[in-house]
């Protein structure tokens, strides 16, 4: 198969370490769009980017383009996401891939129905050490699993101007990084919670400051996840089962982690690289658009955006554009 062409949506902070993961890859970026030509213009100086665009519908259309990362903030990746399936145009979205589920079906269904993929860069679905420790989960190596846990502490100075504190651009620790310590849940969870139990602190923006969620499913997996951003916490997920837990520090892009057995015996796994996390999406998506495979991880980002759905609900969270 021919080197997909590849735009960029959105030339923010994600986006340039996404650009020198996709120039790694495939040797260069095809365009970039800003909403201003001139930072458009200041980002593909940096990265070798062929075209370059001041307006995110003029690339859209651009019918060279054969995928769009998307890398704005949460509140506009519906919009985004919709106007490249129209143009016919594969997707590889940044987490939060949407701000409800509503919207992520209405994605789910135009995809499917123009067999074009979409993606959440959610870097959990993509890291080598997730499919090895998921390999050695299912093997039997921990036992049946019973709890899980994580942290996700991140210190935000305090500036309600910033995406993370904003309603409007659907700021927040839940979709900001509540979709990592969820999707380390759902990965390891046998199936869907059915029972969920939160509490929250709010910024005086109206966003989630600080929570935390109980969810329970009916395979007897229990997991408790705690979110703030205003504190430090080590970015922890603990799986623990009948025959030993396995630890993942800096979680959303682990390349380590212990498996604790009950005798106090400690083994290492490692697969994969930290500083490799993009390229492994990179690699992920272009492997299924050329296999014409089914997303392996879509559906888990769908069971994600349900929890964070109901998890607002208990909180009477609602954006402002919602
Ligand atoms: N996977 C990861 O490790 C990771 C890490 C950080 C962030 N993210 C995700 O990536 C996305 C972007 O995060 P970021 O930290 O890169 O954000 P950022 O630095 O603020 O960049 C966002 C970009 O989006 C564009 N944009 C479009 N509409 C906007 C609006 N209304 N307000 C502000 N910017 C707007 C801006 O580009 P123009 O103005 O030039 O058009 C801006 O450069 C978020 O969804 C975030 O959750 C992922």
């Amino acid at each position: 198969m021919r080197k997909l062409n590849w735009a960029i949506l959105g030339p923010g902070t994600i986006a340039a370490e996404f650009a020198a993961a996709l120039e790694q890859i495939n040797g260069e970026v095809y365009a970039v769009g800003s909403r201003n030509l001139e930072r458009a213009r200041e980002f593909a100086a940096k990265f070798k980017v062929q075209n370059v665009y001041g307006d995110y519908d003029e690339m859209i259309g651009d019918e060279n383009i054969d995928i769009v990362y998307i890398a704005t903030p949460h509140n506009n990746h519906y919009e985004y996401i919709m106007k490249c399936l129209a143009h016919n145009k594969h997707v590889l979205c940044e987490k939060a891939i949407t701000v409800n589920g509503a919207q992520l079906e209405e994605i789910v269904d135009l995809a499917r129905s123009k067999n074009l993929v979409v993606e959440e860069a959610m870097t959990i679905y993509h890291m080598p050490l997730y499919k090895k420790l998921r390999q050695l989960v299912d093997e039997g190596k921990i036992g049946k699993i019973k709890m899980i846990q994580v942290n996700f502490g991140s210190l935000k100075e305090y500036d309600v101007t910033n995406r993370f504190f904003s309603p409007d651009l659907a700021g927040g620790a839940l979709l900001d990084i509540g979709t990592y310590a969820l999707s380390f849940t759902r990965y390891f969870m046998t199936s869907q919670p059915d029972e969920i139990l939160t509490t929250v602190k709010k910024f005086e923006t109206g966003v989630d400051e600080q929570s935390g969620i109980i969810l329970n499913n009916a395979d007897d997996e229990m997991a408790v996840v705690s979110l703030t951003m205003r504190a430090k916490q080590p970015k922890q997920g603990i799986v623990a089962g009948e025959l030993g837990y396995i630890t993942v520090t800096n979680f959303p892009r682990g390349d380590m982690a212990t498996i604790t057995y009950p005798d106090g015996r400690v083994e290492t796994i490692t697969a994969g690289q930290t500083a490799q996390a993009l390229v492994y999406e990179i690699e992920d998506i272009q492997n299924q658009i050329a296999n014409q495979e089914k997303s392996k991880t879509l559906e888990l980002s769908v069971d994600v955006m349900a929890i964070m759905d109901e998890v607002r609900n208990q909180w009477g969270l609602k954006y402002s554009f919602e």
